[in-house]
């Protein structure tokens, strides 16, 4: 199955790799709901990730995304995320199409692997902005919280016009950053093929773009150990790790 899978991406010329936590647990990036652990046991996904919550308590949510961010640092790309920023540069040498990466990640793994643009359908815990005027945010400390140091912290304030920076991921009840559902929403509408590496295909909007593709007419082949929502979709499902199927599959 792996021999067809490769054989169906090398005839394809706009790929999508559409990814999910999965793709980043060989690096040791907990999913949000296994980062609730430890000094964070105490705390639903709502007190945590919701406008509500930042409202109430900016301290205690923007020290929640500062440990994950510090969490995110300390983690390396894995030789899944290495073996799609490979594939995709030498499509674009050779002329040989164009490959996007969306991902629901708020990691910035697949960018350190090399893949110089991928959308960020759930924001990125890398780019805060401000929560009045929505200018881009700084970090307060140029050397940010160890892994284990998570606690409430003051977020900083706007530059401009001294509203509270927030995180810039998306929240539970929050819409999609427009540009990048609209980049997803192009790449996903106009590509041959749909690589799903990695998600459950349960969280909506953003699993509803590989679905439209099939619908389109783009093939799908999937990428995870488990069981997903994309299984009857999907005309490949490879049923393995991202570190381990990804370099075969792509660059075997
Ligand atoms: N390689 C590939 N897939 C894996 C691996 C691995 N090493 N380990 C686990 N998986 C798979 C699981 O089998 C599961 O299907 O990754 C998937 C993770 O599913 P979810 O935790 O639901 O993650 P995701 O689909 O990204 O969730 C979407 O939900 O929590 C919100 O906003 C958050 O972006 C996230 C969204």
């Amino acid at each position: 199955m792996l021999h067809e899978a490769r054989k169906a991406l090398m005839q394809a010329r706009r790929i999508v790799v559409f990814t999910g936590a999965g793709m980043s647990a060989e690096s040791g990036v907990p999913t949000f709901r296994d980062a609730l652990t430890g000094l964070w046991a105490r705390f639903s996904a709502e007190a945590l990730a919701t406008p509500e919550a930042f409202a109430r308590d900016p301290a205690l949510v923007w020290g929640w995304y500062e440990w994950r961010r510090a969490r995110v640092r300390a983690a390396q790309p894995n030789a899944g995320h290495r073996a799609i920023a490979a594939f995709a540069a030498h499509r674009a040498a050779d002329d040989g199409g164009c490959v996007t990466v969306v991902t629901q990640n708020v990691d910035d793994l697949h960018e350190r692997a090399g893949t110089p643009a991928a959308v960020h359908l759930h924001g990125s815990l890398f780019a805060p902005r401000c929560s009045a005027c929505a200018a881009p945010g700084a970090f307060a400390e140029a050397d940010p919280l160890e892994p284990e140091d998570g606690r409430h912290l003051e977020p900083p304030h706007c530059a401009h016009c001294g509203g509270t920076i927030r995180p810039g991921v998306v929240w539970f009840g929050e819409g999609l950053p427009e540009a990048a559902w609209a980049a997803a929403s192009a790449a996903l509408g106009d590509c041959d093929l749909v690589l799903c590496v990695g998600t459950s295909a349960l969280v909506y909007p953003a699993a509803a773009l590989p679905e439209r593709a099939v619908r389109a007419g783009a093939l799908l082949v999937q990428v995870n150990p488990g069981r997903t929502a994309f299984d009857a979709l999907a005309r490949f499902n490879l049923r393995g790790s991202a570190a381990t199927v990804l370099p075969a599959l792509l660059c075997g």
